[in-house]
């Protein structure tokens, strides 16, 4: 903490924290770095100190978390949320029995094409605060329902006046009507080239009915020479090479993951074994719930020894809510995870995911930001305070609305 100058910015203790979950094992106790009756100073939007309550210094500015549970904002990341429209109806004839088909995709296009800049505008601030409200603190999001270069390009500007980091997904699907060899060639080269300039990373939806292995590989290829990070979503709707083309293509995550086989999960887990960069297993475990689909092997890949996300996938087809804390819930009811192990995949396992757990990443306004996913000196202050004595709760009372207060670089939003 910096110390008397008349200058120094102003800062907050968080005070009387029941259960502070900080994600640094030399911190606290377990892989949660849990410590009771804690507190936390905030300085400059950052952490600046973590200890326990009666050693806390003072501070300009005092919250009395009264008992309660404080941790690392939601890190979410893996979303649509530059779209218009609505699929209720596709949702209704799914829960009477239709298969999700990503053909659905189309009609997102249709209505995100319509739609005017300042309403797709709005709509994304109504999710991104929706998700605040939750206790994201972190949003990467994907362009993809755009599918023309003026289109992807509006979506990508959209999304980086809001979210923390913008996904290229020229190939979500061909578009309806388009020659899939002369959009691939669309994709990887001037709509890359004209999205670039707004987007950290690229995506490429790898499935039977959207891209295949070929033509997914040609798109990572393409990212990688445009200087992009990848992610693939991999093995949704059934199995196939996602999963292999993303581990040996070093993407940062491949995502989804509802049908793997032992080599998948082999692959996913030993591509951290020389202990550098890996790629990232995420699970999305309310869109496996809203199409029906197996539950991603979220268990078996932490056991042999994966790097785990847990993300909303919020969009208007396949998963249609940004709460995470559904997400971890789920994960843990009916994915076989501890709570501290699911927390800890929807808060770090999301950094790791999106490259943000160093300092020094940027945000897609060009600023420089300290890394996030734990609470500890020198991250962002990025916490979330629950209404509850503990992150159990968080399973224990799935549904309830227990945010009771989040910070986003030291500054409240909720
Ligand atoms: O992640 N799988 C591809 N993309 C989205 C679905 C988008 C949609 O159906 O609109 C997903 O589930």
């Amino acid at each position: 903490m910096s110390e008397g100058s008349a200058s120094a910015a102003p800062t907050l203790l968080i005070d009387n924290i029941g259960e502070l979950t900080t994600n640094d094992p030399s911190l606290g106790e377990g892989i949660g770095g849990r410590l009771r009756a804690a507190a936390v100073v905030v300085e400059a939007g950052r952490i600046a100190w973590v200890g326990p309550a009666a050693a806390a210094p003072a501070a300009d500015e005092r919250v009395d978390a009264a008992g309660r549970a404080v941790l690392p904002g939601w890190v979410d990341s893996h979303s649509h949320l530059v779209f218009g429209g609505d699929r209720t109806a596709e949702f209704e004839a799914r829960m009477a029995g239709e298969a999700y088909a990503a053909g659905g995709i189309n009609v997102t296009v249709e209505a995100t094409r319509a739609a005017s800049e300042t309403a797709l505008a709005a709509n994304l601030a109504r999710l991104v605060s929706e998700a605040r409200r939750g206790g994201t603190t972190v949003l990467e999001t994907k362009t993809g329902y755009g599918l023309t270069v003026d289109d992807e390009v509006r979506a990508a500007r959209v999304a980086g006046g809001q979210v923390d980091a913008v996904t290229f997904l020229g190939a979500h699907v061909v578009p309806a009507g388009q020659d899939p060899q002369s959009y691939l060639d669309l994709v990887t080269g001037p709509m890359l080239e004209a999205v670039a300039p707004y987007a950290s990373a690229v995506d490429v939806f790898c499935e039977t009915g959207a891209f295949d292995e070929a033509a997914s590989r040609r798109v990572l290829d393409s990212a990688r020479a445009a200087g992009l990070a990848t992610r693939v979503h991999g093995n949704q709707l059934g199995h196939g090479p996602g999963v292999q083309l993303a581990v040996e293509h070093g993407s940062l995550s491949v995502d989804h993951l509802g049908f793997l086989n032992d080599d998948d999960i082999a692959a996913l887990a030993g591509s951290w074994a020389d202990g550098g960069r890996g790629t990232v297993a995420t699970v999305l475990p309310a869109c496996d719930l809203s199409t029906r689909m197996p539950l991603a092997p979220a268990r078996a890949l932490l056991d042999a020894g994966a790097v785990l996300a847990i993300a909303s996938n919020c969009n208007p087809g396949t998963s249609y809510t940004s709460s995470m804390g559904f997400c971890v819930a789920t994960a843990v009811l009916q994915m076989g995870l501890t709570v501290q192990e699911a927390v800890r995949a929807a808060t770090l396992g999301g950094a790791v995911a999106l490259g943000m757990h160093e300092d020094g990443w940027r945000d897609p306004r060009g600023a420089a930001q300290a890394r996030v996913g734990t609470i500890a000196p020198g991250a962002r202050a990025d916490l979330q305070l629950l209404d509850a004595p503990s992150v159990t709760h968080l399973a224990y009372r799935p549904g309830m609305p227990l945010t009771a207060a989040v910070w986003r670089a030291g500054v409240r939003e909720v």
